[in-house]
């Protein structure tokens, strides 16, 4: 498991989970907003680095507004029920997204528990709320263009320029209730991550299911682009400059 650092989550099949129990959408929110301390729970357990949970895209926003709502009540629900374990697991919490448009008491709770955690140094947990991957990027970038007009941008700014620069790169994105696509999440920091996807609806997804796949992608050989983890030597990138300069030079020609 030692090398899964930070897994993403999309929870979803939520509304299909109480559709199949006759019962309202918002039912399935509410059993999925009681999975969500299990799961980070487990990821406290397991000594991940971070945790990025998606709990409202962008796109989200066009939903009955009954469901908007109810979805920004379970959130305001979960900080104050969890704000207390939250602190006393040393975990640091963030949300991303454009949170502006949220009820101001819930973005008061935000701002609070951001702040009684900004020193912990155990599993960083991150909500994504009226998150989307493109919107993250174009912030990013007019970030830059602004600061530094004429200058080209590196990967370097656009990393340090994310909403939460540290948690880095995604190592697994789990996406529960049998979509295989990824909804706008995470786009630049999914560059490279496993895909891991369960037909499990978020309501019954389990502490178990998580260690389970965590185990499984853990056996994944993961290349990023080289023909295979042990091969070479050197270090990926030095090999890369290296052939690429001898292409340049032509060193090697056609072959
Ligand atoms: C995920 O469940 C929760 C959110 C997107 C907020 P859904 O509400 O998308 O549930 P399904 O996919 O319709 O079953
Ligand atoms: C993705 O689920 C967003 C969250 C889980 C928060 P959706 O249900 O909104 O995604 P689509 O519409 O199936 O792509
Ligand atoms: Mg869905």
């Amino acid at each position: 498991m030692s090398k899964i650092k930070h897994v993403a989550i999309i929870m979803d099949g939520n509304g299909r989970w109480a559709n199949q129990r006759l019962r309202p959408r918002i039912w399935g929110h509410v059993r999925g907003s009681a999975v969500v301390s299990q799961i980070v729970q487990a990821a406290n357990d397991f000594d991940l680095k971070a945790l990025t949970l998606y709990a409202f895209s962008t796109e989200n926003w066009s939903r009955p507004l009954e469901e908007v709502s109810t979805l920004f009540k379970l959130l305001k629900k979960f900080l104050e029920k969890e704000k207390k374990r939250i602190i006393e697991n040393n975990i640091k919490f963030k949300v991303i997204g454009e949170i502006e448009n949220l009820p101001k008491q819930t973005i008061n709770l935000i701002n609070e528990i951001e702040s009684l955690t900004s020193n912990a140094t155990g599993l960083n947990l991150t909500f994504a709320f009226s998150y989307g991957g493109r919107a993250e990027i174009l912030r990013a970038v007019n970030n830059f263009t602004t600061q530094n007009p004429g200058k080209a941008l590196t990967e370097q700014d656009i990393n340090s320029l994310m909403y939460r620069p540290e948690t880095g790169d995604v190592d697994l994105m789990i996406r529960t209730g049998g979509e295989h696509r990824v909804s706008n999440f995470l786009l630049w920091q999914m560059a490279y991550s496993e895909l891991y996807f369960t037909p499990t609806k978020w309501p019954d997804f389990t502490y178990n299911e998580f260690e389970k796949i965590l185990e499984k992608v853990a056996n994944r050989e993961r290349r990023f682009g080289n023909v295979s983890s042990q091969s070479g030597l050197i270090d990926s990138s030095e090999r890369a400059e290296a052939n690429r300069t001898n292409f340049m030079k032509g060193t090697i020609t056609d072959v």
